[in-house]
């Protein structure tokens, strides 16, 4: 009776997980069969094993597997999508259970090796471009629920090309080194005097969410700069691209320590709040992975994000004095400003609510490196597209008409108007940012 009761309840999740069960498992089953089936696929254990995926594959996009180990345009986890860096372009591994090509070989404790201690089933250390530094802080638990998530998936063959990395930089005793000195595997600790949701929060952050991946300064050799033990989200240039993920904890740059829990909540599940809006690699992190975290996971990451005591901004502030030709110069990016720019900014750089995001008191317009503000005027772009904002306003690229002066001088001005307080942009910083305009 207790049996059927279980198996009915079971019968019940499954529903419910909208998962259909193979036939002739519904319904009652007596105890002597029941317990007979428990040995081999039970329809109890089934269920607990989807669960498990379902379970996995929230992980995995709270982790946000699939931007890495999918190519654009390409199957989901057949990997192939390269990352380039200073000592070589990554490629990133099947991961789908292909046997030949993909992971359909390895067990949950291989998969927990890669994941925990950056190493491959054959042992081989794994290149850090692959954020096992984040990942090691996930519980075996999860580890595990992801991998019976990639089971699960559909094998698919591909077969991708080795990873091409800078000759001095190919050999395993050098990424032993680096290990010894930038790698410390070990799972997230909880806070005792901390909250549940903060502990939950920080393991977002810290784990599974790898903001430190991109948020934090790397040295030349791809270690990070934690000058204080946690500090690992005071802002950095992302290796090989154009762009600077600012500090997550000073308040010149991307600290939300002042915001509200639900500004938060808005900016990492939508993309958008009146405060900032997210943009290039961060308006794929919300549109992959951040928008599908729940709404406990999404306050439970800004309750941790709103914590993080103030750290002084590496960069320098240095705004213009304003002599006579630096005035002339930013009469001229007015100018400028109110032909191309004003139509969708405002007169007073004020934006429009949800749909153009204001440039006045818009700490991204005026960080230091001014890498992103030229990126966003030379190749234009969106907020992500999710299911809070599921039909973002556009800004057009301005590449093919603006001249590099121009848009140095439209900057420059944009960084001083409306009280707004910052260094000029130089036409060398736009020529620059050009030679990257077209990876992404
Ligand atoms: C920032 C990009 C990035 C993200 C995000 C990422 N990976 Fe990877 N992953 C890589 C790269 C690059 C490699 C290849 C490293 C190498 O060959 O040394 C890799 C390798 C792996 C491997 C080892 C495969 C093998 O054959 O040895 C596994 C397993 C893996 N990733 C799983 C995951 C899982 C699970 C997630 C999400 C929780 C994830 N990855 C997220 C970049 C990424
Ligand atoms: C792939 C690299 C990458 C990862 C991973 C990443 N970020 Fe970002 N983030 C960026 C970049 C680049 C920017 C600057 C562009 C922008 O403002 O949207 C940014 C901006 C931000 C901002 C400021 C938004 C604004 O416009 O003021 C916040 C807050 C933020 N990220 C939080 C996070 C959190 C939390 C995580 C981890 C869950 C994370 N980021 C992971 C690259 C990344
Ligand atoms: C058609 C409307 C439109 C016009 C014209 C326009 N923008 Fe934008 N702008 C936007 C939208 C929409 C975004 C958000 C894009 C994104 O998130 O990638 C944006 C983003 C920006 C950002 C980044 C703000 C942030 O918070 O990350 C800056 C800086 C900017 N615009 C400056 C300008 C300048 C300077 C001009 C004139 C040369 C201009 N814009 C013209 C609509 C416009």
């Amino acid at each position: 009776m207790k049996i059927a009761v279980i198996a009915a309840a079971a019968a019940a999740v499954a529903v419910l997980a909208g998962i259909s069960l193979s036939p002739g498992v519904t319904g009652a089953t007596s105890p002597k069969k029941e317990a007979k089936a428990e040995k081999s696929a039970t329809p109890l254990s089934s269920v607990i094993l989807k669960q498990r995926q379902a379970r996995g594959a929230y992980l995995a996009r709270a982790g946000n597997c699939i931007g890495c180990h999918t190519l654009q345009g390409g199957r989901a986890y057949a990997g192939g999508r390269k990352l380039a860096t200073p000592f070589g372009t990554f490629v990133t591994s099947n991961i789908t259970p292909d046997k030949a090509t993909g992971i359909g070989d390895w067990n949950e404790d291989d998969f927990w090796k890669a994941l925990h201690e950056g190493k491959s089933r054959d042992g081989r250390l794994l290149y850090p471009a692959f954020p096992y530094t984040e990942y090691t802080k996930i519980t075996r638990e999860d580890s595990d629920a992801i991998f019976a998530h990639l089971r699960a998936l559909e094998p698919v063959v591909q077969q991708n090309p080795p990873s091409q990395v800078a000759s001095r930089y190919d050999f395993q005793p050098l990424l032993t080194l680096w290990r010894a000195a930038y790698f410390k595997p070990g799972v997230y600790q909880a806070d005792p005097t901390k909250s549940t949701e903060w502990n939950r929060g920080a393991y977002l952050v810290q784990g599974l969410g790898h903001c430190s991946a991109c948020h934090a300064e790397r040295n030349p050799l791809g270690g990070m700069i934690g000058r204080k033990g946690d500090d690992k989200l005071g802002g950095g240039q992302i290796m090989g691209s154009n762009w600077y993920a600012p500090s997550l904890t000073s308040s010149l740059e991307a600290s939300t320590a002042g915001w509200s829990i639900e500004e938060i909540v808005q900016l990492l599940t939508t993309g958008i709040s009146p405060r900032a809006t997210t943009s290039g690699p961060m308006a794929e992190v919300v549109s992959q992975s951040l928008q599908h975290l729940t709404k406990e996971d999404a306050r439970a990451m800004a309750a941790y994000l709103k914590s993080l005591p103030e750290t002084q901004s590496r960069q320098q502030v240095n705004p213009p004095a304003q002599t006579e030709q630096v005035q002339a110069w930013l009469r001229y990016g007015a100018r400028i400003y109110k032909e191309h720019c004003q139509d969708c900014h405002g007169d007073s750089g004020q934006g429009a609510p949800g749909i153009y995001p204001p440039l006045a008191g818009n700490r991204s317009v005026t960080l230091t490196p001014p890498t992103n503000v030229i990126r966003s005027i030379l190749n234009g772009g969106y907020p992500p597209s999710t299911a809070g904002n599921p039909r973002p306003y556009g800004m057009p690229p301005f590449a093919q008409v603006l001249r590099d002066g121009e848009i140095a001088l439209v900057l420059s001005y944009i960084r001083n108007a409306w009280g707004n307080r910052a260094s000029l942009v130089t036409t060398a910083q736009v020529d620059k940012s050009r030679e990257g305009i077209t990876e992404r």
